[in-house]
């Protein structure tokens, strides 16, 4: 796909984004882990670079091939992504936040495989994991945009705007569960996108080439008030 617009209106602008599941071990074979495939943040790391800026995509396990001329930082776990983009943030004009982090961890992680026991049931201790985001959103600075997202399944608008102040983000992309067609591991999603202002824009089904182009559209006069 190219950009038919006059000039790339993010060049020379760093941008991170974060794409797909953590993976949390609890030995050496085992992991808890989620659905996401990574399409929305590729898609997006996609349409950034494409629009001139400098991409840092940050990806949990997933299938995909990272874009073209984009940097690809490889991570597991929540630890390894909040490493990884505590590195990248101070830079980058533009962070988005699309994947699906862990919020707990196993306690320990048992060094040798776990051996099944005589006991019908077991318990693994989790401990919660630090919010990437919300760390961003205390650390943002003037001219930085940063944009999260929201997985709800119930009161979502409530939740998402929750979201958007907690973690002090420009807007907040949601995502239903209840929509179908939408959310992780589909080619379309379906976003309403939530902003400081309470201002609300809820999208159609779409790819998610064009729910990327969506959210960068939204992104771009952003850049242009903060610089100015
Ligand atoms: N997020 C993050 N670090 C975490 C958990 C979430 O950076 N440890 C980010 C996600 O990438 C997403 C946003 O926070 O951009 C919202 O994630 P979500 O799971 O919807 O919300 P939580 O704040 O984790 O709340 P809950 O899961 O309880 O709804
Ligand atoms: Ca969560």
């Amino acid at each position: 796909e190219a950009y038919f617009g006059e000039t790339q209106p993010l060049a020379g602008k760093k941008a991170l984004v974060t794409a797909g599941p953590t993976y949390e071990a609890i030995d050496p074979v085992r992991y808890i882990g989620n659905h996401s495939s990574g399409k929305m943040g590729y898609a997006l790391a996609a349409r950034l670079s494409l629009l001139g800026a400098d991409v840092t995509l940050v990806s949990g396990p997933t299938h995909l091939k990272p874009p073209a001329g984009v940097t690809y930082i490889a991570v597991t776990s929540a630890g390894e992504m909040l490493d990884a983009c505590l590195t990248h943030f101070a830079q980058s004009a533009i962070t988005v936040m699309s994947a699906a982090v862990a919020d707990y961890t196993p306690t320990t992680v048992a060094d040798r495989k776990i051996k099944k026991g005589d006991d019908a049931g077991m318990i693994i201790e989790l401990t919660r994991t630090t919010d990437i985001l919300a760390t961003l959103g205390q650390r943002k600075q003037k001219g930085q945009v940063l944009v999260g997202f929201a997985l709800e399944t119930h009161d979502e608008l409530d939740h998402a705007k929750e979201k958007l102040q907690k973690k002090n983000l420009d807007f907040i992309v949601l995502n239903s569960a209840r929509d179908e067609g939408a959310g992780f591991a589909n080619d379309t999603n379906k976003i309403t996108i939530i902003d400081r202002n309470g201002s609300m824009e809820a999208f159609g089904l779409k790819p998610k080439q064009d729910v990327a182009r969506d959210i960068c559209a939204r992104i771009i006069p952003l850049l242009e008030t903060s610089a100015g």
